[in-house]
């Protein structure tokens, strides 16, 4: 996940088992009593959200669940959250340096029956015949970058956005994609007309990764023209 990532942020993930998964007791009463596999999924991420910034030098804390099921983070970190069968991942940077953060893990396979056409437009369907055919899922692709953009416009604008509100283009020459806001309305003059991402697809999985860079206002002064 680290080579998604801008500098600025801090990833950290675990493959498979990990004997040293911790929750806070904060967490535990944010979560409520819910099934055993939930508890170890929802644990594996919180560890994995501390250890990531623990690598910025920040303090553990506890890492809470918002009204629309968003991980809270602490005062001034930004970060995202994804789990997959076999695989967790967490990415945080300081609130300074990006606006935003999405992540999400998926395993490398097709979509199911019926899901791709769910989850896109026609003319995405033909972009993605369109790229060099092989062993990717390119299906697989296009869902987990939109579900990437979500984590990522949640944090900047609080707002539902559905599978069909971003045209989202794959270049399989870089790695990257870029999703195009169809509808924004809703979200306000601020919300993002794009955000754009990157894609790796390696060990039976896909990650992808969007972060929304901080624009910093222009400071006038000494030096200035
Ligand atoms: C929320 C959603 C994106 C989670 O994705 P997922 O593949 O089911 O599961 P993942 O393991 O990758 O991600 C789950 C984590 O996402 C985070 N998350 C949940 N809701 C979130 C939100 N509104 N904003 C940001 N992050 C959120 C949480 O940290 C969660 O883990 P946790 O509950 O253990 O803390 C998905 O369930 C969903 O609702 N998708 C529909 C919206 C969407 O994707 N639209 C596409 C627009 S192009």
């Amino acid at each position: 996940m680290d080579g998604l990532l801008p500098t600025v942020a801090r990833a950290a993930q675990i493959v498979g088992h990990d004997d040293d998964v911790r929750i806070l007791p904060e967490e535990v009463a944010a979560l409520g009593r819910v099934p055993q596999a939930r508890m170890r999924e929802f644990a594996a991420g919180r560890t994995c959200a501390r250890r990531a910034m623990r690598a910025l030098g920040l303090p553990a804390a506890p890492v809470l669940i918002g009204a629309h099921r968003e991980p809270v983070w602490p005062r001034g970190i930004v970060g995202s959250i994804t789990h997959c069968p076999g695989y967790c991942a967490a990415a945080v940077a300081l609130e300074r340096d990006l606006a935003a953060v999405g992540i999400d893990a998926e395993p490398h396979e097709g979509l199911p029956a019926g899901l791709l056409q769910a989850i896109s437009a026609p003319a995405e369907r033909t972009a993605l015949e369109d790229l060099p055919s092989g062993p990717l899922c390119w299906d697989r692709v296009l869902f987990s970058a939109k579900e990437s953009i979500y984590k990522a416009w949640f944090t900047l604008t609080r707002t539902w956005l559905d599978f069909t509100d971003v045209f989202v283009t794959v270049h399989s020459a870089d790695g990257s994609f870029h999703g195009r806001l169809i509808e924004r309305a809703a979200a306000g003059k601020t919300a993002p007309a794009g955000l754009d991402g990157c894609f790796v697809v390696g060990g039976g999985l896909v990650l992808t990764a969007v972060t929304v860079a901080r624009v910093r206002p222009l400071r006038s002064g000494v030096g200035d023209r």
